[in-house]
């Protein structure tokens, strides 16, 4: 039955680490491929990519990465846009990396956290009509962005992590001290 406390805590790290890692290995490939024309919050030869799923969705992301120019001529209309934006210049295909990677520099993207006065600016600047909400439900008044969201859930996972270990160790301790209790007995 220890055993079985065993399992959990050995999957509750595995998730644990996981979580670390994906962020961690798109970090990499980020610098590696991507620095030379994106910086996270500034423009550079490509648009500033912190945050990116405030206008974009993954699967979009994904398409884009692997292949711009091929999604940019299937029509795609926000595709489109940026490429017209950026003056027509382009992105080189990036198919050696597999949807995997793809997936981790996305998230790597949306963990970093909006500098304070950009969000205040931001905040500054929102028209009225997106501020104006003629009812605000409680739980709505503060609703996180997805970079917090991603922090927090990293937190989350290593107490859960923590919390796991520590009960593994007080069952062990357990366990033994029946067994001498039992032997002795
Ligand atoms: C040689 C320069 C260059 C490299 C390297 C590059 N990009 Fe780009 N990227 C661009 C340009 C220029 C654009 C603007 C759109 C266009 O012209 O196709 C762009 C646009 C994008 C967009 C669309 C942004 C938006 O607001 O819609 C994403 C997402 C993106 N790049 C991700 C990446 C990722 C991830 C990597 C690394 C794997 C990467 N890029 C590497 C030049 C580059």
């Amino acid at each position: 039955m220890w055993c079985k406390r065993f399992i959990i805590c050995a999957f509750a790290l595995i998730g644990l680490m996981q979580a670390q890692d994906t962020s961690e290995k798109g970090k990499t490939i980020f610098n590696q491929r991507c620095a030379a024309c994106h910086k996270l919050e500034q423009k550079l030869i490509g648009p500033p990519l912190a945050r990116i799923s405030e206008r974009r969705s993954e699967a979009w992301f994904v398409k884009f990465v692997s292949n711009s120019q091929a999604f940019i001529q299937s029509g795609d209309a926000q595709a489109v846009a940026v490429f017209k934006e950026y003056n027509q210049q382009i992105m080189p295909p990036f198919t050696d990396l597999s949807e995997a990677d793809i997936k981790s520099i996305w998230s790597y993207l949306n963990s970093v956290a909006a500098p304070a006065q950009s969000s205040m600016a931001s905040a500054n600047a929102a028209s009225p009509s997106a501020t104006q909400k003629t009812i605000v439900y409680p739980g709505e008044q503060n609703t996180l962005p997805p970079s917090e969201v991603a922090s927090l859930r990293n937190v989350f996972w290593i107490i859960t992590g923590v919390v796991v270990l520590v009960a593994l160790l007080i069952g062990v301790v357990i366990h033994f001290a029946s067994l001498r209790g039992s032997s002795s007995a």
